[in-house]
């Protein structure tokens, strides 16, 4: 596991990510902690940690990929299957190969009779915080109940074979904990439809339009992965303690759902809402950017160009029409005018998250599985993370620099 400086050339260390200055704390040399101290920046922004086979993201260019892929001309041109084929075994499917895979996979939708006895319960205890904290619950009562055993144990087939059971699972939880905590049957999976079509399918209890069905699939390609993100880090940083897969998947479960990094989706939607006609769009937008407010759905940490996944988005939402589009897009013409007034030179542009709320919104899923839906594809990249980290047999161990009062100091008696 290198620990190398950020190479400027590239998106890890691409200013965009905020990796440029030396403004973090000094890290001691693990080996014991007396050698010279390494600066790194803040939140470890730019610094490469690791080598990686999966992808990228390059933040000026506006242009990420998996593998050897633009994830756009995949998320164009293939479906759910065939990414998650590349990601999990290093290679797009033939025809035979793909049959094989999605055979293969929805066979694994099926959940073991004592999660899905265990669902009801969970989704009670849920009813406040939603899906995603019940797949938290529900992916590590499916690890155990699977018998999953440490990736340090078992060799690369059988850990595929875990990924793969858990991420074929995860839409089955929280389509199930969602209608759950509607009052809802769940609804049985079916072996016959795509990953995408089984998905609207289980959520709403009718199969969906075709339309609806690429729309989704599009969107949940182009989420599968995105660079060393929070979420992945952490489950590779469980992965290196030679941990049992669901417990990577947990722990970047987790991580995906603080407010900095999972985000919220359905939040565009609500700006959205709150603006509600064309002529309010100004007054709205100003008050709020002049008032230090954000914006949802523009500006993004990495890309300080336009987000490929917003433009894909906004083509896919342009495909169904209507008028909340026509408004989404008024808003968001609008939106980027009155940013590069009042925050000129801060290079604000839509992000995934705009246009993503309304194409879920346009295949019926409903505000509160928007996050839950991006999970379900974020899976796939945290489980071939897990993969390929398991591949490397040191533990991801950092250092910390003391910071508090000097020791050592006698310990008080008793009293
Ligand atoms: C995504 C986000 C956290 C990135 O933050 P960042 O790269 O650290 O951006 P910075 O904090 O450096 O912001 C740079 C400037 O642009 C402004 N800015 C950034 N995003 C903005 C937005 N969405 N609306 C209005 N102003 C915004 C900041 O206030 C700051 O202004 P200042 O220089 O006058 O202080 C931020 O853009 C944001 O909060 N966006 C809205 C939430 C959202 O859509 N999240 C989903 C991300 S995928």
């Amino acid at each position: 596991m290198p620990t190398t400086a950020a190479d400027p050339a590239n998106s890890a260390a691409d200013p965009a990510n905020g990796a440029t200055g030396t403004n973090g704390a000094n890290r001691t040399n693990p080996a014991n902690g007396a050698n010279a101290p390494i600066d790194v920046p803040r939140g470890l922004a730019g610094v490469v940690v690791t080598e990686t086979a999966l992808g990228d993201v390059r933040g000026r260019e506006g242009f990420y990929h998996y593998r050897q892929y633009s994830a756009i001309e995949l998320a164009e041109n293939r479906g759910f299957e065939d990414v998650w084929h590349l990601m999990c075994h290093g290679s797009l499917p033939d025809a035979e190969q793909r049959a094989a895979f999605a055979a293969e996979t929805a066979a694994l939708r099926h959940l073991p009779a004592d999660v899905r006895d265990a669902l009801p319960a969970i989704a009670r205890s849920c009813a406040l915080t939603g899906p995603l904290a019940g797949l938290r619950t529900a992916l590590s009562l499916l690890g155990a109940a699977s018998g999953g055993r440490p990736l340090y144990d078992i060799d690369a087939d059988r850990r595929r074979a875990d990924a793969l059971a858990a991420c074929a699972a995860v839409p089955t939880l929280l389509t199930a904990l969602h209608r759950l905590g509607q009052g809802l049957a769940p609804v049985e999976p079916r072996d016959d439809l795509s990953y995408a079509a089984n998905y609207l399918y289980m959520m709403t209890g009718t199969e969906p339009e075709p339309e609806r069905v690429r729309a989704i699939e599009q969107y949940l390609v182009s989420t599968v992965d995105h660079g060393f993100n929070a979420s992945t880090f952490t489950a590779r940083v469980i992965a290196s303690t030679g941990a049992d897969l669901a417990a990577c998947l947990v722990g970047a479960v987790g991580a995906l759902s603080g407010p900095l990094h999972g985000g919220a989706p359905s939040r565009a939607l609500d700006t959205l809402d709150a603006i509600g006609t064309p002529d309010r769009v100004d007054p709205w937008i100003r008050e709020r950017v002049l008032a230090g407010e954000r914006i949802m759905g523009f500006g993004h940490p990495v890309y300080r160009t336009e987000d490929p996944r917003s433009r894909m988005l906004r083509g896919v939402a342009e495909r169904f029409g209507g008028p909340l589009v026509e408004f989404a897009v008024h808003v968001e013409r609008r939106v980027l005018e009155i940013l590069a007034e009042l925050k000129p030179g801060r290079e604000l542009h839509t992000n995934v998250e705009f246009y993503a709320g309304v194409v879920m919104e346009l295949c019926g899923v409903p505000r509160s599985m928007f996050t839950p839906t991006f999970a379900a594809a974020r899976v796939v990249g945290w489980s071939a993370n897990i993969l390929e980290q398991a591949e490397d047999s040191k533990i991801i161990r950092p250092a910390a620099r003391y910071a508090g009062p000097p020791p050592p100091q006698p310990v008080p008696a008793v009293r």
